[in-house]
């Protein structure tokens, strides 16, 4: 009998090892044959560790599961489907599951992540075949028909990204930045015999309440690693690399693990797929800084050095890692390809409302009963993710404020939720979708202290390289934190709105020029928490 016990990281944490072993042990003890796959997750993560087992009535969800759990289940014949208090039966027919349109999560939780006979059996590598017979401009062309926007957060379209790098002509006397790398130490090549295009995965998932990229990487690497196959053909870059957070570390085992079983399955390296074209692949680790998940300074730090801002232009498509043209996308990004390909760009366009098309996977983080990941196609309102699917908050309170798109997104109050998923509609409420994190508050937050984290996030996390960020930011955290004592919070308030000001305006990158976000909309939505410490105690 085959069971399924994820290795997703949200899972192990609440003993999906341990509840392994103990499946282990117990068949061992009863001479029981079992073979125990270690899977991603569904992404119903209140109900992990959600066991599965294959019996004759189909894949027969039991959860949560504990280690003390087991020897019952063994008695209860779980390993024929039989009833038992913990038994969901077939989880796609749950409704937090039935709803869902998955298309680039199509196969997490399903397959064995590090099986590659396992993906192509349920699809995997069609789209690296078909880019294979295709020319570099028709893929792209896939690409553009889909709509597909950059998932990282910007919601740049993929296809005029991939475009400018298709058409970026390559310097061979590379640019002062990358010509300075140039050494006579043999371990580091000279500029020019390095590769003449990259692409580059943003696997730096820094967002607060968001885990889809590493859902995705823990559950279904190889398409993340199809995906850049496919871009490498498009565009003509023979290498890759996974920048990887540091904070990650299951999932850089399943990576290297994945890549590994890839090159030996010839879906990398000097012959992918049998094409003769070669395409290589590295995973490398950050150290824990943020503001690496911005794209220039990733490729500062994927170049060995300190994680700083570059200026841009010249953009990364034109001049990234080591001044080559360099396709830089986000995990989800490059993961939504294989799709594209192998199905066709109209049936991903199929998917989605006004630009926003596809689908997303969004991820519901905080104070909300059923915490997990809904991949969706845009158009759903923010109301139905927090009651339909997240069942409203997990303290039984009234849901009070949700924050949208990581540290950096807008707080929105009730009066918002029945805005679609969308990025023009969030734009249009001066909020942003970003990488889909939904992070829930409810009646007993203090929206100033959330406005005050924001600052205070802002000014751990900056830089260094522009004055408003900088200095703007602790600043911030002073005169919030003078609205709450002060006897003139109404100036305080005009001068904190100033300097928010200063921030979207003047700051280099999306960190100061975000930052606000979080802050004015806590100001607009919230004003009642914004009074001085006396009037509210007063008032309460
Ligand atoms: P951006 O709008 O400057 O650029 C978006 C992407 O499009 C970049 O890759 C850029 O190089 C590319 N691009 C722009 N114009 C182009 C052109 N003409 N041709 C080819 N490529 C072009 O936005 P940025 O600063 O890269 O990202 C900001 C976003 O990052 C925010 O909206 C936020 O949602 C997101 N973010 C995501 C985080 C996460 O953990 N996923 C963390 C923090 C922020
Ligand atoms: Fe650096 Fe902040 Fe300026 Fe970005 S906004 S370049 S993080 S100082």
């Amino acid at each position: 009998t085959t069971l399924y016990v994820p290795r997703d990281a949200a899972a192990v944490s609440v003993g999906a090892d341990r509840v392994a072993e103990a499946i282990r042990r117990e068949a061992a003890a009863r001479g029981a044959e079992v073979r125990i796959v270690r899977n991603g997750s569904r992404g119903l993560l209140w109900l992990e560790p959600l066991v599965e087992v294959v019996t004759a009535q189909g894949r027969i969800a039991y959860a949560p599961v504990t280690p003390a759990d087991v020897a019952a289940l063994f008695d209860a014949g779980w390993l024929h489907g039989d009833a038992h208090a913990l038994r969901l039966g077939d989880i796609t027919r749950h409704p937090y599951f039935a709803g869902q349109e998955r298309l680039t999560f199509a196969r997490v939780g399903v397959i064995d992540p590090v099986d590659p006979d396992d993906y192509a059996a349920h699809g995997g590598w069609k789209g690296l075949q078909r880019a294979l017979d295709m020319s570099p401009a028709e893929i792209v062309q896939a690409v553009t028909d889909s709509g597909l926007r950059g998932r990282g957060g910007a919601a740049f379209p993929a296809g005029i990204k991939w475009k400018t790098v298709l058409e970026a002509p390559v310097s061979r006397s590379t640019t002062p930045d990358a010509a300075a790398q140039g050494t006579s130490d043999s371990r580091f090549p000279t500029p020019d015999s390095r590769p003449s295009k990259y692409i580059v995965c943003n696997a730096d998932e820094g967002d607060s309440g968001t885990f889809s990229d590493r859902m995705l990487m823990e559950g279904d690497p190889f398409c993340l690693i199809e995906g850049m196959a496919i871009a490498g053909v498009a565009v003509g870059a023979t290498q890759g690399y996974i920048y990887l957070r540091s904070e990650y570390p299951h999932a850089w085992r399943v990576l290297n693990e994945a890549i590994a079983r890839a090159y030996a399955a010839g879906w990398l390296g000097a012959d992918i797929g049998g094409s003769g074209r070669r395409f290589d692949l590295e995973v490398r680790l950050g150290a824990g800084a943020y503001i690496c998940g911005e794209e220039t300074s990733l490729l500062e730090s994927l170049e060995g050095k300190r994680g700083m801002i570059r200026f841009k232009p010249p953009l990364p498509a034109i001049a990234g890692l080591f001044g080559r043209p360099t396709v830089i996308n986000n995990v989800i990004s490059l993961a939504s390809v294989p799709f594209i390909l192998a199905e066709g760009g109209a049936a991903y366009r199929d998917y989605g409302v006004g630009r926003s098309r596809g689908t997303l996977p969004l991820q519901l983080a905080g104070n909300i009963r059923h915490g997990g990941l809904v991949e969706k196609a845009f158009g759903l309102t923010l109301r139905e993710l927090l009651y339909d699917y997240g069942g409203g908050s997990a303290s039984g309170r009234p849901i009070r404020a949700v924050q949208v798109g990581g540290p950096l997104g807008a707080y929105l109050p009730e009066s918002r939720f029945d805005t679609p998923i969308d990025y023009e509609a969030f734009t249009a409420i001066g909020a942003m979708l970003g990488h889909g994190g939904i992070v829930v508050f409810d009646d007993s937050v203090d929206m100033r202290e959330q406005a005050r984290f924001a600052m205070e996030f802002c000014a751990i996390e900056s830089c260094g390289k522009c004055t408003p960020c900088r200095i703007g930011s602790t600043r911030g955290v002073e005169v919030i934190d003078r609205i709450a004592a002060a006897p003139d919070p109404a100036a305080q308030q005009v001068l904190l709105r100033d300097l928010c000001d200063t921030l979207l305006h003047g700051s280099l990158c999306a960190l100061g020029g975000l930052t606000p976000y979080p802050v004015l909309s806590a100001l607009d939505h919230f004003p009642e928490d914004f009074e001085p410490r006396k009037t509210r105690e007063a008032a309460a």
